[in-house]
């Protein structure tokens, strides 16, 4: 087994393929770290096309199969990193999904579906990280959250609740963590341009954007920013907290 402290921290991205997670991958790979992408098996075309884009990265950037709403398979997924890189130092839990209908049109199986990614599928990856990372004293983990589960949206009652949930969490693994030298937090994006919001009607798009105070939807690289700040080695005084990245579209104190 390798030793992830002795050479580069390792760091796991769930949803390390799309949209934001491609660009987290490469802003930590670029921060020294070594990464660990993470998503479906089944998105094969995907897989191809990001190893393709990440390989001037040379190995800082490898890809693994999972399906985050798999406990026994994040198990697994943790055990195989540990064995052939080293432990995770790092966990950024980025895979989502969204399942949007009004609640009067919305069946279990949207609900169910969405549950399963976006909330137990942080469970189900915190939990495998986290014996390690308290024994061994270190961890950063950034879960993504959402400004719509800072607000609530229409037609989107499963996700702002799993999103909502996102930061609950991680305010609770916070506190059992932080005198381990493990810090949790969320960032939550605003609008950004990824495939995600792509799906939204053009017309709702251009309302979207008129309310956002910078004047443009977000990029993948607003956010990694803000994940790679929250990771680094002396970010240990920020715990437990939620850092929106949503160009004010949404301020609160
Ligand atoms: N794009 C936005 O505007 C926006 C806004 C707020 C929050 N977010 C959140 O940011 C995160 C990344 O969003 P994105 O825009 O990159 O979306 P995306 O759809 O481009 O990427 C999400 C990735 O998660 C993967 N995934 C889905 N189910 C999975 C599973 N069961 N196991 C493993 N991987 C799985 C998908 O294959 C995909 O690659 C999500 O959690 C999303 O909810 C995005």
């Amino acid at each position: 087994m390798t030793s992830s402290t002795s050479n580069a921290r390792v760091a796991v991205v769930t949803g390390g393929i799309g949209g934001i997670g491609t660009e987290i991958c490469m802003r930590l790979a670029d921060a020294g770290r070594q990464v660990i992408a993470v998503d479906l098996a089944t998105r094969s075309d995907r897989i191809e096309a990001f190893r393709e884009h990440v390989s001037a990265y040379n190995g800082a950037i490898r890809f693994e199969p999972c399906d985050v709403s798999d406990f026994k398979a994040c198990g697994g997924l943790i055990e195989h990193v540990e064995r052939s890189i080293g432990h995770a130092d790092i966990l950024i839990n980025a895979a989502g999904i969204t399942r949007d209908t009004s609640l009067r049109k919305m069946d279990p199986q949207q609900w169910h579906d969405l549950m399963r990614v976006n909330l137990d599928g942080v469970f189900n990856m915190c939990r495998h990280v986290v014996d390690s990372m308290t024994t061994r004293g270190f961890g950063r983990i950034v879960n993504l959250s959402s400004v719509n589960g800072q607000t609530g949206q229409f037609g989107q009652t499963n996700y702002s609740a799993a999103k909502a949930g996102v930061h609950g969490f991680s305010m609770a693994l916070a506190r059992e963590t932080a005198r381990k030298g493990v810090t949790v937090n969320t960032v939550s994006p605003g609008y950004c341009d990824t495939p995600m919001v792509a799906a939204v009607p053009q017309d709702i798009r251009q309302q979207i954007i008129s309310d956002i105070p910078v004047g443009r939807l977000g990029t993948p690289a607003d956010i990694a920013r803000a994940v790679v700040f929250l990771t680094a080695e002396d970010a240990g005084y920020i715990t437990g907290a939620n850092l929106p990245v949503n160009g004010g579209y949404f301020m609160s104190f």
